[in-house]
C-alpha cells in the first residue's frame, strides 16, 4: 500500500515536472444569445443537469443556483464548486462549447488547467456530443450570477494543478461510452446513464487515498459524508435481492416495500435528480444495476429471507428489562410495529433494511439522530432523535435491533461512530 503510494507520488510529481500536462487556454467568446439554442435542447439539457446533480453541488448553502461556493473535504483541504452561471465575467459566460466540453471530457477549464476530480468530468467524458451540446444550452441561458469564484484551502504541493495532469494518467479514462455488444439496448442506456450523468459510482465505489475511484472495486460501497453508500453490486448487504423492479421502485418514488425508503443524500438524488428523467432511463437504471448485482442468482432464497425477516418483527414483547429494548418499544415501535406477514409499504420492516444489516453503522446512526423526510421533499416521515435520545441509548438500540433483527455479528465501535455524527447542540451522555 505504502509502496504504491509513493510510487504513485513519484509518477504524479514527474508528470508535472516534465509538462506532460499542459493545455492550451480556449479563446473567450461574447455569451452566446439565448436564441442560439433550441428549446428541445434547453429542456433536454434540464433534465440532465437535475440527474448530474449540477445545482446541489454548485450552488452554496443559501445562494443562488449555480454561482457556486460549496467546499469539499478532498483530504489536501477544501475544494470549492465554481460560478458555472453565464456571466461573462465570473462565471462561464465566455467559454465556447469547444470550452465547456473540454471541461466536462477532460476536466480542463477554460483558460486550461487541470479541473479536480471532485468535479465528476470522470463520469461526465462518457456523454454523447448531443448531451453535452443540450447542457451548454441549458447553462447559457441561465440568469447569469455575479460571484468570484472562492480559493481552495488545498496546500502544497497539491495544489499544483499540473500534477493532476499525472493523476490524469494514472487514473483517467477519457471517452465517450461505448456500447456493449453483448447487452441489451435497455442494459447499455441504463449503463450509459449510470457510468455518465448520474454518476452513480461517485458514491457508491470506494476511492484510493488520491480520491480516484477504484475501478476493481466499482459499486463495492463507500463512506459519504457522514454516510455509507452501500455497495450495488453481490456484496450488498439487504436481506432481499434488489431485483429490477425494487430498483426501479426505489429510484422513481424513493421507496422500496423490501428495502425501506432513500435518506440522507439518497433522497435528494432521487427526488431532485432522477425525478424528471422519463420512466424508461430509469428502467434502463434498474435493468442494469439488477444485473450488476446478480439478483436473479439469488431469487430461489428471497422467499424464506422474507419470512425470516417477518418473522423478526413480533420479538420484543416480553423482554422489557433487556437493554435497548424499553427504548425500542417507547420510542419506536408504535411505527415499526406490524403484525403483517408481508413489509407494509412505508415504515418498513427494520430487519430489512441494510441500515441494520450493513457492516457499517453510519446510516442507522444517522437515520436515528436525523430521522427520514422532513425536509420539504415527498415521502414517509420520521422524526429526529438527537435531541431525546443520548449517545448512550442509541448504542443501546443499534445493539438491541442488530441482535434481534439480523444474523450479523454486533458493531464494533459504536460510542466513538455515534459521537462523530451528533449534530451540534444537541444532547449528549
Ligand atoms: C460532486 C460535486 C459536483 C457535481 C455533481 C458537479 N460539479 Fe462541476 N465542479 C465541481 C467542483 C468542486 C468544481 C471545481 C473543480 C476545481 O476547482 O478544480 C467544478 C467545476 C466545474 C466546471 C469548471 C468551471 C470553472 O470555472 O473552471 C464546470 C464547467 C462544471 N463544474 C460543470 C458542471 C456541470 C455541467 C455539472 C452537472 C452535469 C457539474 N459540474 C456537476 C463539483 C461538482
Ligand atoms: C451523492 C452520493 C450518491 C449518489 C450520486 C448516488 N447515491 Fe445511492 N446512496 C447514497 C447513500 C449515502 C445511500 C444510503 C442512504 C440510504 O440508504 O437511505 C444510498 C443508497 C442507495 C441505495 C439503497 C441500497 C441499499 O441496499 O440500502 C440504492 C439502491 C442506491 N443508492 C442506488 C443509486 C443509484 C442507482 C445511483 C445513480 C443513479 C445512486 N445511488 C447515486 C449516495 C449516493
Ligand atoms: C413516527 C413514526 C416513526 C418513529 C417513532 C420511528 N420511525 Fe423509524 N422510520 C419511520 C418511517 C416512516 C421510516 C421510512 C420507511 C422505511 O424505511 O420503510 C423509518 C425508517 C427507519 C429506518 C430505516 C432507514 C432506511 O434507510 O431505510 C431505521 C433504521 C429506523 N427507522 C429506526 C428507527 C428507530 C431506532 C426508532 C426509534 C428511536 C424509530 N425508527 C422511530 C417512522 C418512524
Amino acid at each position: 500500500m505504502i509502496k504504491r503510494i509513493l510510487i504513485g507520488l513519484a509518477v504524479l510529481l514527474l508528470a508535472g515536472c516534465f509538462g506532460l500536462s499542459w493545455r492550451p487556454a480556449v479563446t473567450p467568446i461574447a455569451p452566446p444569445k439565448a436564441d442560439s439554442f433550441t428549446p428541445t435542447q434547453v429542456a433536454q439539457g434540464a433534465l440532465l443537469a437535475a440527474a448530474g446533480n449540477c445545482a446541489s453541488c454548485h450552488s452554496a448553502p443559501g445562494g443562488p443556483a449555480y454561482g457556486g461556493g460549496l467546499g469539499f473535504e478532498t483530504g489536501f483541504g477544501l475544494a470549492y464548486s465554481t460560478n458555472i452561471s453565464p456571466d461573462p465575467a465570473t462565471g462561464i459566460g465566455n467559454w465556447s462549447e469547444a470550452a465547456f466540453s473540454r471541461a466536462m471530457r477532460e476536466g480542463v477549464a477554460r483558460d486550461g488547467s487541470h479541473l479536480l476530480p471532485v468535479f465528476p468530468y470522470t463520469h461526465f467524458t462518457k456523454l454523447s456530443d448531443d448531451d453535452v451540446r443540450a447542457l451548454y444550452a441549458f447553462f447559457m441561458t441561465r440568469p447569469a450570477v455575479v460571484a468570484e469564484d472562492r480559493v481552495n484551502t488545498i496546500g502544497f504541493p497539491y495544489n499544483v494543478r499540473a500534477l493532476q495532469g499525472g493523476w490524469k494518467l494514472l487514473y483517467f479514462d477519457a471517452g465517450v461510452y461505448q456500447t456493449g455488444a453483448a447487452k441489451s439496448v435497455t442494459w447499455n442506456r441504463g449503463a450509459y446513464l449510470a457510468e455518465g450523468i448520474t454518476h452513480c459510482a461517485a458514491c457508491h465505489t470506494p476511492r484510493n487515498r488520491f480520491g480516484a475511484e477504484q475501478a476493481k472495486a466499482a459499486y463495492a460501497g463507500a463512506p459519504f459524508d457522514g454516510w455509507f453508500a452501500p455497495p450495488l453490486n453481490a456484496a450488498n448487504p439487504a436481506p432481499m435481492p434488489w431485483t429490477q423492479q425494487d430498483l426501479y421502485d426505489y429510484l422513481r418514488s424513493g421507496e422500496s416495500e423490501a428495502h425501506g425508503v432513500a435518506a440522507g443524500v439518497m433522497a435528494s438524488v432521487v427526488h431532485d435528480g432522477l425525478a424528471k428523467l422519463p420512466d424508461a432511463d430509469l428502467q434502463a437504471l434498474a435493468t442494469y444495476f439488477a444485473d450488476n448485482n446478480g439478483s436473479a442468482a439469488r431469487a430461489p432464497t428471497a422467499a424464506a429471507a422474507l419470512s425470516l425477516a417477518m418473522s423478526r418483527r413480533l420479538v420484543d414483547a416480553g423482554r422489557e428489562t433487556e437493554p435497548g429494548a424499553n427504548l425500542y418499544l417507547a420510542a419506536c415501535a408504535a411505527c415499526h410495529y406490524s403484525p403483517a406477514a408481508q413489509p407494509p409499504a412505508v415504515q418498513g420492516s427494520l430487519a430489512l433494511s441494510t441500515a441494520i444489516t450493513s457492516d457499517d453503522p453510519s446510516n442507522f446512526i444517522q437515520t436515528v439522530m436525523h430521522g427520514v423526510g422532513g425536509t420539504g421533499l415527498p415521502g414517509p416521515y420520521m422524526p429526529g432523535f438527537a435531541q431525546a435520545l443520548t449517545d448512550a441509548d442509541i448504542a443501546q438500540l443499534a445493539t438491541y435491533l442488530r441482535r434481534t433483527r439480523s444474523d450479523q455479528p454486533a458493531w464494533a465501535n459504536l460510542p466513538a461512530a455515534i459521537a462523530a455524527r451528533r449534530p451540534p447542540n444537541t444532547t449528549t451522555p
